[in-house]
């Protein structure tokens, strides 16, 4: 089966700093792969190399077998892989539901997005009410963004990518600020109710990151050191030593 990803040699220099060599890895359709590394190992930066951000030096980036070489963020999305939006985005003074319907009408290509009419607007609203309550957030879905709680502002703002139906979803630490059960429930919604997206997950809670991904790529300064399944990981020496001074997985 064509991976969903593919990494091979994928390296990147800031001037004379590696900030990433020699990446490899896959992620299986439909796979929860988590993404774990010390502060500076270069999740973030692989992030940017693989969304189209940050052009790499070195190394070859398939996305359901294509080569993304020169392709740019946005025709990257329109293909199917999603990150988290960028804050500027999103409107604090409407509610959850129109920040979410704005998200699923713009991947909609509806030219009507930002005046509140066109064709797709009702059933915009209706993937969006739909995605509220599957996050178990149906009762907020009127309220404005400014006034939801910050574990409630993650899960709207995990919601907005999934609002494009990806194959593949990005997510940089969506856990950050959240408590243990907000970020379970997180993870749950986003397993149980699109079972058909890929995940990449970067969190710094290991627990969050073994809990609900199948496999885990482990990163120090800018290498892949370890690739398996969380009890392989968990028992992997060099693991061990990496997380040495902080948390221990
Ligand atoms: N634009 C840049 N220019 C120079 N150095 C950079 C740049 N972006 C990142 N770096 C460096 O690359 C290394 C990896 O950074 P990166 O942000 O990818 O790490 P990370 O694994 O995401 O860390 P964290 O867990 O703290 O988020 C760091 O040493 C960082 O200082
Ligand atoms: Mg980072």
């Amino acid at each position: 089966m064509t991976p969903i990803l593919a990494l091979s040699g994928v390296g990147k220099r800031f001037g004379a700093f590696a900030a990433l060599t020699d990446i490899g890895f896959e992620i299986g359709e439909r796979e929860a792969v988590g993404l774990i590394g010390p502060n500076g190992a270069g999740k973030t930066t692989l992030f940017n190399v693989i969304t189209g951000f940050l052009p790499p030096d070195a190394g070859s980036i398939r996305f359901a077998g294509q080569d993304l070489r020169g392709m740019p963020p946005t025709r990257r999305v329109a293909r199917g892989m999603a990150r988290t939006f960028q804050t500027a985005m999103v409107f604090p003074g409407l509610t959850a539901r129109e920040n979410i319907a704005m998200a699923v009408r713009e991947h909609a290509g509806d030219g009507l997005r930002w005046f509140g009419g066109g064709r797709g607007t009702a059933a915009a609203d209706d993937t969006a009410a739909r995605l509220l309550a599957e996050a178990g957030l149906g009762h907020r879905a009127d309220t404005p963004l400014r006034d939801l709680s910050h574990g409630e502002r993650r899960i709207v703002d995990a919601l907005m990518p999934l609002a494009l139906s990806p194959r593949l979803l990005l997510l940089d630490e969506p856990t950050a600020g959240l408590t243990r059960a907000e970020s379970d429930r997180l993870l749950d919604m986003l397993r149980r109710h699109h079972p058909g997206t890929a995940l990449l997950l970067v969190a710094h809670d290991i627990d969050i990151v073994f809990g609900h991904c199948a496999r885990v790529v482990v990163m120090e300064l800018g290498r892949v050191i370890r690739v398996g399944t969380p009890d392989e990981v968990r028992a992997d020496a060099d693991v061990r030593r990496a997380y040495l001074g902080s948390a221990a997985p």
